[in-house]
């Protein structure tokens, strides 16, 4: 990998990964979106993986699309080079990704967090859409997640401002988990990622995947689905396990089977 740092057990069952380009503020070029795509794809069908943390470096998460990389390209290139079928491929991790984000998360860098499940923040951090300066638009969902994260009126005016949310307005407005001082941010990732890899790795996606049907259904359709993913999860020996560990009043030894 050249623009990554992957350690798929940094922890039993916790993957993390790095972005690694810190002196271009880890823009993400289309080699490291590859690279990205690959990586969730490979620690997706590991086993012994149960969590994935994508971070980046204390000052920046990521300050979005390679700018240098698009500058000269025309609507027909963007298009013929499709660099969205690599976003769409990352959308469909099954396991939880935890951002943990420090600095710049800009751009694609912001949209990118957004697609992660959860998000912890240092208080550094600083969150934006400012491809308005530079004559264009957000392009992989900004304009879409952050408005159904932070709503209308904040959206609206990070896009068509670029103003930046620091990261105690972003949990205000609900675009993160949580916010710690900064040399706290990857530990406390750690710490949330502990907690949802010691449930069932099944339940967990199953409902991963039901909470991101939200965001597609209508209410009937979402409720139905959750329920279909429920009575799945009944066939699991972690249900069985689960409950009778609550009956035992023991911890559960949840084995994703
Ligand atoms: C390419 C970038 C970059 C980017 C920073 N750099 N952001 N290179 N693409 N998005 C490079 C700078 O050119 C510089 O390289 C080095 O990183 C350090 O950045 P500085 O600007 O010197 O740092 P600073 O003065 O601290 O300012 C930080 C910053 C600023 C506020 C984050 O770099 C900035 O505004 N960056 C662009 C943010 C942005 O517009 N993002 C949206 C991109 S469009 P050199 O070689 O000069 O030292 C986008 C569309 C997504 O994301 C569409 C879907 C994929």
């Amino acid at each position: 990998m050249q623009f990554l740092k992957v350690t798929p057990q940094a922890e039993p069952n916790i993957a993390l990964i790095e972005l690694n380009r810190p002196k271009e503020l880890n823009a993400l070029n289309l080699q490291l979106m590859g690279e990205l795509r690959d990586t969730l794809k490979a620690l997706d069908q590991d086993p012994e993986v149960r969590v994935i943390i994508l971070t980046g470096n204390a000052r920046a998460f990521a300050a979005g699309a390679d700018i240098k990389e698009m500058a000269g390209r025309t609507a027909v290139d963007m298009l013929n080079i499709d660099q969205f079928s690599t976003w769409d491929q990352i959308k469909k991790t099954k396991k939880p990704i935890i951002a943990a984000v420090s600095g710049f998360a800009l751009g694609g860098g912001c949209e990118l967090a957004m697609t992660c499940d959860m998000i912890v923040a240092s208080e550094t951090a600083q969150f934006g859409q400012p491809e308005i300066k530079i004559g264009t638009m957000p392009g992989a969902g900004g304009t879409q997640r952050l408005t159904r994260s932070v709503g209308k009126q904040w959206a609206m005016e990070m896009v068509l401002t670029g103003q930046f949310m620091s990261a105690e307005k972003a949990y205000q407005a609900g675009l993160v988990n949580k916010v710690v001082p900064v040399e706290l941010y990857l530990s406390e990732a750690f710490k949330l990622a502990r907690q949802v890899a010691a449930m069932s790795p099944i339940s967990v996606q199953l409902a991963k995947e039901s909470v991101l049907q939200a965001f597609n259904l209508t209410l009937n359709e979402g409720l139905l689905f959750e329920r279909k993913n429920f009575y799945l999860t009944f066939a699991s020996e972690d249900q069985k396990e689960g409950m009778q560990a609550f009956v035992e009043k023991r911890t559960p030894n949840f084995k994703g089977k």
